[in-house]
C-alpha cells in the first residue's frame, strides 16, 4: 500500500455498518478459558485462558508451532478442543431507530443472532463457523484464502452477504427489497474495498493482485462480516516496511471504528504498534501475558525464542533478540488450517 492509500476514517454509510460499542478495554469481548486441543498424542493448546478487552488490541505471538492458529481455529468453529470455554459478548443491537443495513445487527438477522446473550456471553466452543461468523467473529487466513478468479468486490460482496438477510431466497425472489439490498452490499462491499486502500483494484480478479494486496483484500472481506472481534492471523507476513506502516494504520483505523481485534503476528515491533497487551504461547501453554515492554524482557519469552532459533525455525536473518519475536514471516503455508 503507498502512502496515499493509508486509510481515512470510514463514511458514514460504513460506520453505520460496522458495530460501534462504547469500547472499553474493561468490558471484555471474549474470555477464553482452560482451552485445550489434542491430535492423537499431540498437545496443540494445553489450558489456554486469554481475557481481551472490548475495542482494543490484543497480540497473540509464539514460536512457529506454538498453537497461536489453533487457537483461531477453536474460536471460529474449524477446530472442537476436547476442554475449555471461549465467551463472547457480541455487539448489542443498535436501537431500532438506526438504520438497517444490510449487515447490521440492528436488522432482524442480527437481532435474531443476538437474542438471548446475556450477561455470561455465548460460548463460541462448538458452533459451526458460520454461526460464529453471524455472532460477529470474522477472520483473515495465514494462508490467504481468497476466491482467485473473482474480482475484489466480489470477494468483498461474499463477506457482506454472510449477515444479509435475505440470504438464499436473494436469487430466487427478486422483489424490489432484495434488489435494494443486493445495491447496499455492492455499495458497502466498494467502501470497504476503499477502507483497505484497493479503491483502483475492484475489478482486478483477486489472484492477480500483489501479495500485500491480497492480504488487504481479506481484511476487506473479513470486516464485510461487521464482525464486532476480528482475527487477524499473520497479516504481515511478506510485507515490505512500508506495506508493515500501512498495516499499522489499517489496523489502527478497523480499531477506532469499534471493532476488537485478536492479532497473530510474529514482528514484535509491528505489534508493540497497534497492541498494549501480549500473550505469548510456546508449546500450546501461555508462557506470558503482558505489555509489550514486559514481554520483550520476560526470561521465559527469550528463553522460548531462542530456542525456536537454535532448532532453525528462526529465519536468521535479523540479529535483534527480543525485537524481531521469531519465524520467517513468509506465508507460513502448513496445509492444517480449517482441518477438523
Ligand atoms: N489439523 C491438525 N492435525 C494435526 N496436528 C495439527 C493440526 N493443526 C495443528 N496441528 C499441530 O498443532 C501444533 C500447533 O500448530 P499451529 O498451526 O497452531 O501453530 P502456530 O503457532 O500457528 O505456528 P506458525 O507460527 O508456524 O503458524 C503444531 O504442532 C501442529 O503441527
Ligand atoms: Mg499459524
Amino acid at each position: 500500500m503507498s502512502g496515499a492509500t493509508v486509510p481515512r476514517p470510514l463514511p458514514a454509510a460504513i460506520s453505520r455498518t460496522i458495530p460501534q460499542p462504547r469500547p472499553s478495554a474493561a468490558d471484555p469481548i471474549l474470555d477464553v478459558r482452560d482451552v485445550t486441543l489434542r491430535f492423537g498424542g499431540l498437545t496443540s493448546l494445553d489450558g489456554v485462558s486469554l481475557r481481551h478487552g472490548r475495542g482494543s488490541v490484543l497480540a497473540v505471538i509464539g514460536p512457529n508451532g506454538a498453537g497461536k492458529t489453533s487457537l483461531f481455529n477453536c474460536l471460529t468453529g474449524a477446530y472442537r478442543p476436547q476442554q475449555g470455554s471461549a465467551r463472547f459478548w457480541p455487539t448489542a443491537p443498535a436501537s431500532p431507530t438506526s438504520p438497517a443495513t444490510p449487515a447490521s445487527p440492528a436488522s432482524p438477522a442480527g437481532a435474531s443472532v443476538l437474542a438471548g446473550v446475556g450477561e455470561r456471553g455465548v460460548d463460541l466452543v462448538g458452533r459451526s463457523p458460520h454461526r460464529v461468523a453471524r455472532l460477529g467473529i470474522a477472520r483473515t487466513f495465514q494462508n490467504i484464502r481468497l476466491f482467485p478468479e473473482m474480482s475484489a468486490v466480489e470477494n468483498v460482496q461474499v463477506g457482506v452477504e454472510v449477515r444479509a438477510r435475505a440470504g438464499a431466497l436473494r436469487g430466487l425472489v427478486p422483489t424490489r427489497a432484495v434488489r435494494r439490498e443486493e445495491r447496499e452490499i455492492l455499495e458497502r462491499s466498494h467502501l470497504l474495498l476503499d477502507f483497505v486502500g484497493l479503491r483502483h483494484r475492484v475489478r482486478w480478479p483477486a489472484g492477480s493482485l500483489a501479495y500485500g494486496e491480497q492480504r488487504r483484500l481479506e481484511i476487506a472481506r473479513a470486516l464485510g462480516t461487521s464482525p464486532s472481534l476480528l482475527l487477524l492471523d499473520e497479516p504481515a507476513a511478506g510485507a515490505t516496511a512500508s506495506e508493515r506502516r500501512d498495516l499499522v494504520a489499517l489496523i489502527r483505523a478497523i480499531v477506532d471504528q469499534g471493532v476488537s481485534v485478536l492479532l497473530i503476528e510474529h514482528d514484535i515491533r509491528l505489534v508493540a504498534a497497534v497492541a498494549r497487551s501480549i500473550v505469548v504461547l510456546n508449546f500450546g501453554r501461555v508462557i506470558a501475558t503482558g505489555s509489550p515492554e514486559q514481554i520483550r524482557s520476560d526470561p521465559a519469552v527469550i528463553e522460548a525464542y531462542l530456542g525456536d532459533s537454535d532448532d532453525g525455525a528462526d529465519d536468521g536473518a535479523d540479529d535483534r533478540a527480543g525485537d524481531r519475536a521469531a519465524g520467517q514471516p513468509g506465508d507460513g503455508a502448513d496445509g492444517r488450517e480449517g482441518r477438523r
